[in-house]
C-alpha cells in the first residue's frame, strides 16, 4: 500500500517531539496502520537541533505544505490563532486532512472549520489540544458515548497546576515557578493564557461542546486566573483541609449547562486535590458509567507528541474508507443549549477579610450573611499579631446561587470594619 504523507508545520516543542517520536516508532506504527506513515515535509523557521531532517524537505512557508501534492495530512502545530487559522483553512480546501495541537484555534474558529471539512470530506483532528498526552477527547467522545455527561471538571493547565503545586509544596514565589514552567516549555507563548486561566478556558469550551454535543462556546466561558491566589490562602485552605487547583467545569443543569474555569478549593480526600506538578486530570460523570478520571501528563514536548501521532495514526488506518468520527461526537451540535451565566451558578465559597478587631466586627459579618441566607460552613480568626487592630477572618460557606453571594460581598465591602475587599474563591465538594 501507499505510504501516507505528513507534513509537520512548526518544529519547536511539540513539533519536534512529534518528528522525533514518528521516526523513532515508524516500525511499530507501520504495524499498527498497515502502512508506511513518513514525513515528508517540514516548514519551520529554524531547524530543531534535536531533529535529523535528512531526507525531509524543509521550507520555511507553512502554505508550501498546505499545498504540497506529496502531503496527506497536515500536522498544524505553529499555535495562535491566525496564521494557523489560514494554515488550516487552506490546508482543507485542498483536501487535506488536519492534525492540531492548536486548543486556541479550535474553541475560536472550530464551528468554521469543522462545517468547512465536513464539506470538503477530510478530517480535523485535535486530541492533543486538550490536557495533553491524556486521550481525553477519544475517552469523552467515543468510550462514554453511550452516557449523558452530567459533570466534568479538570486540571486543564500543567503551568498553572506546576505554579499552584511548588506555591502549596515548597512556598516558592508565583514568578519564580512560573519562569521555571517557561523554561521546560510548558508554558504558552503568552504565558498570560496559562496563569489567567485563558489556555483552560479554550480547552473547557472543547470538552463542553463534546460532553454536552453543543457548538463551541469560549466567549461564554467564565474565566479568574489563579495569578491573584497568595500563600496565605493556600495556607488556610490546607489548614481546613483543601487544596486550591485552577479548575475547569462544565455541568448539566436544569436551566442550561455551566462552563467556569476558576481557582478551586477541594477537599484534599478527592483524587483531583492530589493531582500535582505538571500532571492533569479529567473527572467525568456519566449516568451511565458514573464517575471517571482520566490523568497524566498535561504538556510537554514527547507527552504532546503522542497525542498528536495518535491522531495521525486514526486518520491514517481511516484514510480509504471515508470513514471518521464527527469532531465534537455528534450529527448536528444543539444550539439551542443555554450556557449559564456565572450569576445563575450555584457554589461554595471560601471568603478572606481582613477586620477591624472590635466589639462587634463578627455579630456585623454575620448579620449579613444571614440577611443574604448564606450558610457558614466552618470558620477560622486568629488573634490579632502583636501591635495590630486587625484580625484575619476566613470563612467556608454551603452552596448558594453566586448572584446572592455577590450580594453580601458588596455589603460585607461598604462595611467600614472591612479592610481591603474580601477575597473569594468557589469550592467544589465533588465524588470521587
Ligand atoms: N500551556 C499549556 C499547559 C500547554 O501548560 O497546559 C499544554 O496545553
Amino acid at each position: 500500500m501507499n505510504p501516507v504523507n505528513v507534513g509537520i508545520c512548526g518544529l519547536g516543542t511539540v513539533g519536534g517531539g512529534t518528528f522525533n517520536v514518528l521516526k523513532r516508532n515508524a516500525d511499530t506504527i507501520r504495524q499498527r496502520v498497515g502502512r508506511d506513515v513518513r514525513i515528508t515535509r517540514v516548514a519551520a523557521r529554524q531547524a530543531n537541533p534535536a531533529c535529523d531532517l535528512t531526507g525531509v524537505e524543509l521550507t520555511n512557508d507553512i502554505m508550501d505544505i498546505a499545498r504540497a501534492d506529496d502531503v496527506d495530512i497536515v500536522v498544524e502545530l505553529i499555535g495562535g490563532y491566525d496564521a494557523a487559522f489560514e494554515l488550516v483553512k487552506e490546508a482543507v480546501s485542498n483536501g487535506k486532512h488536519v492534525v492540531t495541537a492548536n486548543k486556541a484555534l479550535i474553541a475560536v474558529h472550530g464551528n468554521e472549520l469543522f462545517a468547512l471539512a465536513k464539506e470538503k470530506g477530510v478530517t480535523i483532528a485535535f486530541e492533543a489540544g486538550v490536557a495533553g498526552g491524556i486521550p481525553i477527547i477519544k475517552a469523552l467522545r467515543e468510550g462514554l458515548t453511550a452516557n449523558q455527561v452530567e459533570s466534568l471538571a479538570g486540571i486543564i493547565n500543567g503551568t498553572g497546576n506546576f505554579i499552584m503545586t511548588e506555591m502549596a509544596e515548597k512556598g516558592r514565589a508565583f514568578n519564580d515557578v512560573l519562569a521555571e514552567a517557561q523554561a521546560l516549555g510548558y508554558a504558552e507563548a503568552d504565558p498570560t493564557f496559562d496563569v489567567e486561566g485563558i489556555d483552560a478556558a479554550h480547552k473547557l469550551t472543547i470538552l463542553a461542546s463534546i460532553a454536552f454535543g453543543i457548538p463551541l462556546h469560549f466567549k461564554k466561558v467564565y474565566t479568574e486566573g489563579i495569578s491573584q491566589i497568595s500563600q496565605e490562602d493556600v495556607q488556610f485552605a490546607d489548614e481546613l483541609g483543601y487544596a486550591i487547583k485552577h479548575l475547569g467545569v462544565a455541568r448539566r443543569a436544569e436551566e442550561g449547562v455551566e462552563m467556569r474555569v476558576h481557582p478551586t478549593l477541594i477537599p484534599n480526600k478527592r483524587l483531583l486535590a492530589n493531582v500535582n506538578g505538571v500532571l492533569n486530570a479529567v473527572q467525568v460523570q456519566g449516568d451511565a458509567v458514573g464517575p471517571t478520571m482520566y490523568y497524566g501528563p498535561g504538556a510537554g514536548s514527547e507527552p504532546t507528541a503522542s497525542a498528536v501521532i495518535a491522531d495521525i495514526i486514526d486518520i491514517a488506518r481511516q484514510i480509504d474508507s471515508g470513514f471518521s468520527v464527527p469532531p465534537l461526537g455528534v450529527a448536528e451540535p444543539d444550539e439551542t443549549v443555554r450556557v449559564l451565566d456565572i450569576e445563575e451558578v450555584e457554589s461554595a465559597y471560601y471568603l478572606r477579610m481582613n477586620v477591624a478587631d472590635q466589639v462587634g466586627t463578627m455579630a456585623a459579618v454575620a448579620q449579613i450573611m444571614r440577611d443574604n441566607e448564606i450558610n457558614i460552613e466552618a470558620i477560622i480568626q486568629k488573634e490579632p499579631k502583636e501591635g495590630h487592630n486587625m484580625v484575619t477572618l476566613v470563612m467556608l460557606t454551603k452552596a448558594v446561587k453566586e448572584k446572592r453571594l455577590n450580594s453580601a460581598l458588596a455589603q460585607l465591602g461598604d462595611m467600614p470594619q472591612v479592610m481591603e475587599g474580601v477575597t473569594r474563591i468557589r469550592v467544589e465538594l465533588l465524588e470521587g
